[in-house]
C-alpha cells in the first residue's frame, strides 16, 4: 500500500467507465488453459486493444512485437503514476498505482528517468550475469538440495514442495537476507504481487510484515559478511548517503518480490512442458540447457504482461488514440511470438555460431520485458532454471504426472502465470 494520496482510489466509483468499449479480458478458459484464447484472439484482431484486467481495472493492451518494442521505449509512457496525477488517471481505483507490487516508497517500478537509472546501477550490478557466475557454487547447492529433499518422497506437487520453497531458498541467499526475514518478506509478498484489494485487512498485514522486515534487512546488512551481494551493497549506499533507508528498503522489497513469481511459475510450466515432450528433455539433458531455457521463455513467457506504463500525454498507438493518463500494457504472451523489429533485417547475416544464435535469440525475447525496465534478474532466472530442470529429470527419470497436463488449472490475473500445482508421482 501505498503512503501516496491517490485521488481516484477512495472515490468507490465503478472502475470502468459506463459505455465504454473495454473487453473482459477474463475469459472463461482463463484459468483452465495454458494460454488462454483471449490472448490469441486479440492478436489477430488487431495491434491495441481497450480490456478489463482481472480485478477490473481498464488498461490499453498491446499485442503485437513492433508496437511493443516501440511503446516500452517510448519516454511519453511513464512508470510514475504521480506523473499523470493531474490527468486522473483511473487504475487505481481498486488498486494504488504504484502497488503494483504492492510496494510504497520510490522504487525501480515507479521511478523514471534520471532518477530510475540511479537506482538501477546500484541494483544491476550485483544481478548480472558475471554477478551470478560468481553464485554459481550457491545456486547448485541449493538446487540439489531441494531436489535431495523430494527422494524419500513417493507423490509431490512439483510447485509447493519444490518450486516455491527452492526459488525462495535462492532468492534469500543470492540477495543476503537471512532466513527469518526472507521467509516473512516471501509470504507476505506472494499475498501482495497478487490480485487482492490492498485495502483488505489481510493485505494491510502482509504490507506492514514485509515493511518492517525489509527494513530490519538493510539495517543489519548481509546475511554473510563480505559477501558482495546485493543487500550488502543496499546497506553500504545507506551508509554513504547515497540512498536513503527507505528509498533501500523499499527497493529490496520489490526485488524480492518480482523476483519470485516468474521463476516458480516458469519451474512449474517448464516441468509439464518438459514431462509432455521426450525430445526436448533430451536436448536439455544431453545438450545446452540454456538454449532449451531460452525457448521456453520464448514460447511461454512466465509473466505473460508487461506492469502498465501511463501516457503523460495523449498519443497514437497503432492509430488508437490513447488519452494522456490512460494505463498502457503489452501483451508479451502474443507480441513474442511475431518476428522481432528491431533485430528484424533481410540482409543480416546468418548467425555465424551457435553462441551468436543464441544471443540473438534472447536479444529477441521479450519475456523480460525491453527497454529501461528490461528485467535485472534475467540472467538469474535463467541459470537458476537451467540448473534446476535437468537435476529434476536426472534426479527422477520416472517421474510422471498423475493428472493430464490438459486437467491442470492455471494461476494468474495479469502477473505471473503458471500451474497451480503439478501433482507428480516421482519414481516409476
Ligand atoms: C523467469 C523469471 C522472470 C521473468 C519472466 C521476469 C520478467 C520481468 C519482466 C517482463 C519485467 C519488465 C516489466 C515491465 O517492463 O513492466 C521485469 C522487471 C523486473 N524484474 Fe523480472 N522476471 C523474472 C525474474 C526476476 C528475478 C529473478 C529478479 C531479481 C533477482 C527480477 C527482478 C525484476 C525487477 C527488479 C524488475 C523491475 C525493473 C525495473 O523496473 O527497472 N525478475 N521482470
Amino acid at each position: 500500500m501505498s503512503t501516496h494520496s491517490c485521488p481516484a482510489h477512495s472515490s468507490g466509483a465503478p472502475v470502468v467507465p459506463a459505455g465504454s468499449s473495454f473487453r473482459p479480458l477474463e475469459s472463461e478458459d482463463y484459468h483452465r488453459a495454458a494460454v488462454p484464447s483471449i490472448f490469441t484472439e486479440l492478436a489477430a484482431l488487431g495491434p491495441i486493444h481497450h480490456v478489463v484486467l482481472p480485478g477490473e481495472a481498464p488498461a490499453w493492451l498491446i499485442t503485437r512485437r513492433a508496437e511493443a518494442e516501440a511503446a516500452l521505449r517510448d519516454p511519453r509512457l511513464a512508470k510514475d503514476p504521480l506523473s499523470v496525477a493531474r490527468h486522473g488517471q483511473a487504475i487505481g481505483r481498486r488498486r494504488v498505482p504504484e502497488d503494483f507490487t504492492a510496494v510504497s516508497g520510490r522504487q525501480l517500478m515507479n521511478l523514471d528517468g534520471a532518477d530510475h537509472a540511479r537506482v538501477r546501477r546500484m541494483i544491476t550490478r550485483y544481478l548480472v550475469d558475471s554477478a551470478v557466475v560468481r553464485k554459481q557454487t550457491v545456486l547448485a547447492e541449493t538446487v540439489r538440495h531441494h531436489v535431495d529433499a523430494l527422494a524419500t518422497e513417493e507423490t509431490a506437487d512439483l510447485v509447493a514442495d519444490f518450486a516455491v520453497p527452492l526459488v525462495n531458498d535462492v532468492i534469500g541467499r543470492i540477495i543476503g537476507v537471512r532466513p527469518e526475514l526472507n521467509e516473512i518478506i516471501m509470504t507476505g509478498g506472494a499475498l501482495l504481487f497478487g490480485p487482492d484489494d490492498p485495502t483488505t485487512p489481510a493485505m494491510i498485514d502482509a504490507y506492514q510484515q514485509v515493511t518492517g522486515a525489509a527494513a530490519r534487512a538493510v539495517a543489519e546488512g548481509s546475511a554473510v559478511a563480505g559477501a558482495n551481494d546485493l543487500l550488502e551493497g543496499l546497506a553500504c549506499a545507506v551508509r554513504d548517503g547515497l540512498v536513503s533507508r527507505r528509498e533501500a528498503a523499499s527497493n529490496l522489497a520489490m526485488v524480492m518480490i518480482a523476483a519470485t513469481g516468474g521463476p516458480v511459475k516458469m519451474l512449474g510450466h517448464s516441468v509439464v512442458v518438459l514431462h509432455d515432450d521426450p525430445l526436448r528433455r533430451d536436448a536439455m539433458l544431453t545438450g545446452d540447457p540454456m538454449a532449451v531455457v531460452e525457448d521456453l521463455l520464448y514460447q511461454q513467457p512466465p509473466i505473460p504482461f508487461t506492469s502498465w506504463r501511463f501516457a503523460t500525454e495523449t498519443m497514437e498507438i497503432a492509430g488508437q488514440q490513447v488519452r494522456a493518463g490512460d494505463a498502457v500494457m503489452v501483451l508479451i504472451a502474443t507480441a513474442n511470438s511475431e518476428p522481432a523489429a528491431r533485430t528484424r533485417s533481410s540482409t543480416a547475416p546468418a548467425a555465424p555460431d551457435d553462441r551468436s544464435a543464441a544471443e540473438l535469440r534472447a536479444r529477441r525475447n521479450l519475456a523480460f520485458g525491453d527497454g529501461a525496465h528490461r528485467c535485472p534478474g534475467q540472467s538469474l532466472a535463467r541459470r537458476l532454471a537451467a540448473a534446476a530442470l535437468p537435476a529434476l529429470f536426472r534426479a527422477f527419470p520416472g517421474m510422471r504426472l498423475e493428472i493430464p497436463s490438459t486437467e491442470l488449472t492455471w494461476r494468474g490475473g495479469f502477473g505471473p502465470r503458471g500451474p497451480r500445482c503439478v501433482p507428480v508421482q516421482l519414481h516409476s
